[in-house]
C-alpha cells in the first residue's frame, strides 16, 4: 500500500491530479487530498478521499497533514513572493514526516529562466534537491487555459493582443499536465528526474487563426508595445500593480522563456499531447 497526498486540491491542477489516481485505479483509501480549506475539498471526501488541511503558511497543520504520507506531489502556491518560505515549510515537514518521494510542479527551465515566476521556483528545486529527500520535478509549461479560458472575450473584441505574436509557447492542458505528473508519481522510476511538461509550441498569432478556425468567427492577432498593453489591461479593470506584472510576464514569453522543445509530456502521457485545436473545441463546447 502507498498512500499518495495531492496539496492545492481546491485549486485546478491539484484537483485534476486526485482525479486522475482515482482513475488510474489507486484506492481512495490510499489518497490524501490536502487543502488550506477543506470544506473547498467535500466533493473529494465524497469520492472517498481523506481530506486534511494543509496551509503552506501554517505549518503547524503541515506535521499531520503528512502523516502516513509516502509519495507527496506539492503542487505550487498561488501567492507569488510568499512561496518560498511556504514551500520550504513543506519540504521541511515532509522530511519530518519521513516521506519516502517528493514531486514538485515547477516552471519551465527553472534554473535559467528570466520569467519573472522562475526565482521562486528555482529557489524550490534547490531547496528539495538539498533536502536528501527522493524528489522528482514536473516543470509546467504555460496552460492552454490561460488562453482557452479567455475564449469569449477573444470572441468578443475579435482579437487577440499581444506582444510577440510569433513567440513558441510551449503551452499543454492543465488535464495533460496532470496525468503527466500521476504517471511520475506513480512510477518510482522517475525519482532524481526533472521533466518538462512542455507540448507542441504555439503562438499568439498561431492562437487567433485557430480560434477562427475553431469557431468560425474571424479573430486577429494585433501586436501591440508593453505600455500599449498595459493601457488595455488597465482600461479593463486591471489594478497598476496587476498589469504591469502581466506584461512582465508576456515580455517574458517574447523573449521565449517558454520556447522549450521536450518529448517529455508525450512520453510520460504515451500518447500525443492535446491540440491546442481540441483544447478550444471543449472549451467553445
Ligand atoms: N503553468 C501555468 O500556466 C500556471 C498558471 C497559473 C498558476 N500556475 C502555478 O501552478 C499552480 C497550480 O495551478 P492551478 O491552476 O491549480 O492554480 P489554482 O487553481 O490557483 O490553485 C492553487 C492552489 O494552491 C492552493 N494554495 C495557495 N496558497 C496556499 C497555501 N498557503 N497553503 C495551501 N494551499 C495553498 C490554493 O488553495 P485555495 O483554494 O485555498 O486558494 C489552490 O488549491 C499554481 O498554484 C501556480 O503556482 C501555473
Amino acid at each position: 500500500m502507498t498512500i499518495y497526498a495531492v496539496t492545492g486540491t481546491t485549486g485546478h491542477l491539484g484537483r485534476l491530479a486526485v482525479a486522475e489516481l482515482l482513475a488510474r485505479g489507486v484506492p481512495a483509501s490510499e489518497v490524501v487530498a490536502l487543502a488550506r480549506t477543506p470544506e473547498k475539498a467535500a466533493d473529494l471526501a465524497t469520492r472517498g478521499a481523506t481530506v486534511r488541511r494543509a496551509d503552506y503558511s501554517d505549518p503547524a497543520t503541515l506535521g499531520a497533514a503528512l502523516d502516513g504520507v509516502d509519495v507527496l506531489l506539492l503542487v505550487s502556491g498561488s501567492e507569488a513572493g510568499r512561496r518560498i518560505p511556504q514551500h520550504a515549510a513543506v519540504i521541511e515537514a515532509a522530511k519530518a514526516a519521513g516521506i519516502g518521494r517528493v514531486a514538485y510542479t515547477s516552471i519551465t527551465d527553472a534554473e535559467h529562466s528570466a520569467n519573472p515566476l522562475a526565482p521562486e521556483h528555482k529557489a524550490t528545486e534547490e531547496l528539495l534537491r538539498a533536502s536528501g529527500l527522493p524528489f522528482t520535478i514536473l516543470r509546467d509549461n504555460w496552460y492552454i487555459e490561460n488562453y482557452a479560458a479567455q475564449l469569449p472575450q477573444y470572441l468578443a473584441q475579435g482579437e487577440v493582443i499581444g506582444i510577440d505574436g510569433d513567440a513558441r509557447i510551449g503551452a499543454a492542458t492543465r488535464a495533460d499536465m496532470a496525468a503527466a505528473i500521476v504517471t511520475a508519481l506513480l512510477d518510482e522510476g522517475t525519482t532524481g528526474g526533472t521533466f518538462e511538461l512542455s507540448g507542441p509550441p504555439i503562438t499568439l498569432s498561431g492562437l487567433a487563426a485557430t480560434i477562427t478556425d475553431v469557431t468560425g468567427t474571424k479573430v486577429a492577432y494585433r501586436d501591440v508595445t508593453a505600455d500599449e498593453l498595459v493601457a488595455v489591461l488597465r482600461g479593463s479593470g486591471m489594478d497598476d500593480a496587476t498589469a504591469g506584472f502581466v506584461v512582465s510576464l508576456e515580455e517574458s514569453v517574447a523573449r521565449g522563456d517558454l520556447d522549450l522543445q521536450s518529448d517529455d509530456l508525450e512520453r510520460l502521457l504515451g500518447r500525443p499531447a492535446t491540440t491546442l485545436q481540441d483544447a478550444l473545441r471543449a472549451q467553445a463546447a
